[in-house]
């Protein structure tokens, strides 16, 4: 496997969360039964490796033996409000249907020309002048999801299908927005259409959640991602340098020291060091290490500070100096400053570990910061 830092795992060089995949694959095996497949949240911070587990699960729950219809949308920050996320939704419902193998010619054929006519309306065959009418979000989807069963899914067989949205932080309004979602695909399972969600979003992204939004909270089966564990991570390397178990244990250990199991570091020296030496097992990689570092600090560090203001530059410093490696706002600003430390949670600088507290999201990123070279 040749590793890309900057995409997500091929399903098929896909590693470990094994855990995670065994819960996803019980719910699919439930749902047979069912006919009601549990909706997902996969929780974790930022290259942490979500989209890559959304991408294992689509092509999970595609294999014969589940036959369900994945949906994958990555949710941007251009997805306003939850009408445009529903029109996105049924635009890519469309897509995935007109480009499926396992459906027969005659519905893809109607797929294909739904898209064509009906893009404004998500590409599903309803009337302008309904969907017009349909001006919520839900409405719309209900609509036209049942629609979509009716000519499309059912008649192809499927078992169900599935909405894999990546990065649903990113959608304003979190609570209204989980909430509407979870109203809906609740409805779904009352209704006897197998549609089901898989979102992934920031692992803080249910403490943000009040109290109305409680049962969004409940809806789902969350997963919640941690970096690789010393395992996992030696099944990295051998994927990456071949199994040589002698060599490749010292280097796994090697990397597990530097990365702490974290996949986007992990893929990232992993590559620079196959840049170094090759195809084989590199027995000093600790030779190659500051020219690594230094490409760390150039492609990835320096890129994360573009992203910040002065002031916000000037407190990740002072947090990297500081002893703990752990942190409450408190300890560095006034209160009416608090904001910066949510400002730097939301371009993934800072990770929160619990009610009020936060880290630096990796400790590389912390010696940077210190200017130091370990
Ligand atoms: N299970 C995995 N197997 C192999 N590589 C992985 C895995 N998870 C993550 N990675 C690597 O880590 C990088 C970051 O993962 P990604 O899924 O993009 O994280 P996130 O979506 O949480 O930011 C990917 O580019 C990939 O190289
Ligand atoms: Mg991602």
């Amino acid at each position: 496997m040749l590793p890309e830092p900057n995409f997500p795992a091929r399903p098929e060089q896909f590693i470990g969360r094994y855990r995670q995949i065994e819960a996803f694959e019980e719910a699919l095996r439930h749902s047979s039964v069912t006919r009601r497949m549990t909706s997902f949240a996969v929780l974790g911070d930022w290259g942490i490796g979500k989209s890559s587990l959304l991408l294992k699960f689509a092509a999970i729950s595609a294999r014969p033996e589940h036959r369900f219809l994945p949906v994958s949308l990555s949710v941007g920050t251009d997805l306003i409000d939850y009408r445009r996320l529903a029109e996105r939704l049924l635009d890519k419902l469309a897509e995935t249907l007109a480009r499926s193998e396992s459906i027969v010619d005659r519905v893809r054929a109607e797929a294909k020309n739904w898209k064509l006519k009906g893009i404004s309306v998500g590409g599903l065959n309803l009337e302008r002048e309904t969907a017009r009418f349909l001006s919520s979000g839900s409405a719309l989807l209900s609509h036209a999801l049942d629609d979509a069963w009716k000519r499309f899914v059912k008649p192809s067989d499927f078992n169900g299908a599935i909405f894999l949205l990546d990065d649903l932080h990113n959608l304003p309004s979190t609570a209204a927005a989980a909430l509407a979602i979870r109203d809906q695909f609740q409805s779904f399972g009352i209704d006897s259409l197998n549609y089901s969600v898989c979102f992934s979003a920031k692992a803080s992204y249910f403490s943000g959640i009040r109290s109305f939004a409680e049962p969004a909270v409940r809806f789902y089966n969350k997963l919640y991602i941690a970096p690789f564990t010393p395992e996992e991570t030696s099944d990295y390397v051998q994927a990456v340098f071949g199994k040589t178990p002698e060599t490749s244990q010292a280097l796994a250990s090697w990397l597990f020291d530097k990365t702490l199991g974290h996949p986007f570091f992990l893929a990232f020296i992993s590559r620079k060091l196959l840049a170094h030496v090759g195809s084989s097992v590199p027995g000093s990689p600790a030779r190659h290490w500051p020219e690594i570092l230094q490409q760390l600090e150039q492609e990835k560090f320096s890129f994360d500070l573009g992203q910040v203001s002065d002031r916000e530059n000037e407190l990740l410093r002072t947090l990297a100096k500081s002893s703990d490696h752990e942190f409450t706002p408190g300890q560095f600003v006034k209160q009416s400053d608090y904001v910066y430390f949510r400002r730097l949670t939301d371009k993934g600088l800072l990770v929160r570990t619990g009610r009020g507290k936060y880290k630096l999201y990796h400790p590389l990123f912390r010696l940077f910061l210190q200017g130091l070279r370990p």
